[in-house]
């Protein structure tokens, strides 16, 4: 795995890239076969780390996992789903936090679940609060361990429930849905979150037999069953990786098309970067994004749950707001600690201020809380080669695409956390022409 890259920037990315299916619904999709009573079949899956950690954890389970990495065609039998070890599921820890999702799926098979103190990127808290409160909604029991919390199922079973989230989080409504398809009577899920990877997830449980209903305003109905099949699905492509790719490309004055990039799924962001100036061809079978070689303009932006504009596309975008001429803001509402990867670009040349006030039309979660999320960007800058250490995942992405903008050499260090949501990344930049060597 690459670890540390050694960056000659200056040189637009210009080429194609192919996206797969999406990090943000494969390992859930994973966990969803689970829940059948027989083998699945997902396609386009991508070689990406969370893929793996997925895998052990589920394969810890009793589960046998099958990927053919060319064809991305991944079989998952659940017919001898098992306790695993708490040690064994420990030695997971850290690494990513969908084992948080393998409560349902446990409780309604073995009775119990352990999870062990949970990864993911380095964005904030990111507490599970909300998944212990909805999976007691559900009747289970909560015991906080060492190392870990463990979960019990009621001896007569989960029962449906009404359910209402204080905030829509994605994680907490995939937790209903893997548990409510097969707990008693129906669930109503209120404050949803409506991600296009959700309703992906949904699709893929109603192609197992479940009862889902997406009404208005947020409000989702599960009527729970006794059985659920395996499933065969294609998953829907990664739109956050589209968007980063499409970032790169205007902050390097590149021209890249993205096989595979979906439209319906990322409307929001081809506004957004139509706004900022950036060239659009949209067919079929992908999207071209390119720098229209005119100067790009600022933009006043905040982050939301969808239908807005996604949190992860966020990180990749600033890097292009240094190269617009004027200042743009941007106001981060879904995470309170998501700028921290901004001080690199500052120490590269970059003009970027972080505020604790909320600087957008939503008062956010954060405004009084002393949380820096809000961003000011005065462009155009000219960015220069530095030593950097990537923080997390989409913030490292932005560090690598700042230092191909940038004069001169960087050394970017931790670029293997980029691994867990981008497919052949170091492929990737060599077929877009970047120059780069591998140094550790
Ligand atoms: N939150 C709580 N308590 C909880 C759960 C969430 O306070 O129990 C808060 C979080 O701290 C955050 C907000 O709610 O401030 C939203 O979190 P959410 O649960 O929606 O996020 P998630 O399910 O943990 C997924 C993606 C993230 C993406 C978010 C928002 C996966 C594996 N991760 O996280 O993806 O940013 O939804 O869309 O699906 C990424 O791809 O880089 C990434 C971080």
């Amino acid at each position: 795995m690459i670890s540390a890259l050694r960056i000659e920037g200056g040189t637009p990315l210009v080429g194609e890239v192919k996206v797969r299916g999406a990090k943000n619904l494969v390992p859930k999709a994973m966990v969803a076969a689970l829940l059948g009573s027989s083998p699945s079949l997902l396609r386009n899956v991508p070689e990406i780390k969370d893929v793996k950690v997925v895998t052990d954890l589920v394969e810890l389970h009793g589960v046998t996992v099958e990927h053919n990495r060319e064809t991305g065609e991944l079989t998952l039998d659940p017919s001898n789903v098992s306790r695993a070890e708490n040690a064994d599921i420990h030695a997971h820890a850290g690494d990513s936090r969908i084992p948080i999702l393998l409560c349902g799926p446990l409780l309604h098979t073995l009775g119990e679940a352990f999870i062990p103190d949970l990864g993911g990127c380095r964005i904030g808290d990111r507490p599970v609060d909300f998944h212990f409160k909805v999976l007691q909604d559900f009747g289970a029991k909560i015991d906080k361990q060492e190392n870990g919390i463990s979960i019990k199922a009621p001896k007569d079973g989960l029962k449906g429930n009404t359910i209402e989230l204080s905030y829509p989080s994605v994680g907490t409504t995939e937790q209903v849905l893997l548990t409510a398809v097969l707990a008693q009577g129906k669930t109503e899920l209120k404050n949803a979150a409506v991600e296009p990877e959700i309703m992906d997830l949904i699709a893929v449980l109603q192609k197992m037999g479940a009862v889902i209903t997406v009404e208005t305003d947020r409000q989702i109905i599960i009527e729970g069953t006794d059985r659920l099949e395996g499933y065969t699905h294609d998953a829907l492509p990664d739109r956050n990786e589209a968007a980063s790719w499409a970032s790169a490309a205007l902050a390097t004055g590149g021209d890249i098309f993205v096989r595979g990039a979906n439209q319906k799924d990322m409307s929001t962001y081809l506004n957004v970067f139509r706004k900022m100036g950036g060239g659009l061809d949209i067919r079929t079978d992908g999207i071209r994004f390119y720098h229209p070689g005119t100067e790009l303009n600022p933009l006043v932006l905040e982050t939301n749950v969808h239908p807005g504009f996604m949190t992860d596309w966020q990180q990749p975008l600033v890097v292009a707001m240094t190269q617009a001429q004027g200042v743009s803001v941007l106001h981060e509402t879904v995470y309170e600690n998501r700028f921290g990867f901004t001080d690199a670009l500052i120490k590269m040349g970059a003009t970027v201020q972080v505020h604790r006030d909320c600087l957008g039309p939503t008062e956010c979660r954060f405004g009084n809380k002393n949380f820096r999320h809000s961003a000011i960007i005065t462009g155009k800058s000219k960015l220069h080669g530095a030593d950097i250490n990537v923080p997390d995942l989409r913030g490292g992405f932005s560090h690598v695409i700042a230092a191909l903008a940038a004069e001169g050499t960087s050394n970017v260090t931790g670029v293997s956390v980029i691994s867990r949501g981008y497919e052949h990344f170091g492929d990737k930049l060599t077929a877009l022409g970047a120059k780069f060597e591998v140094i550790d």
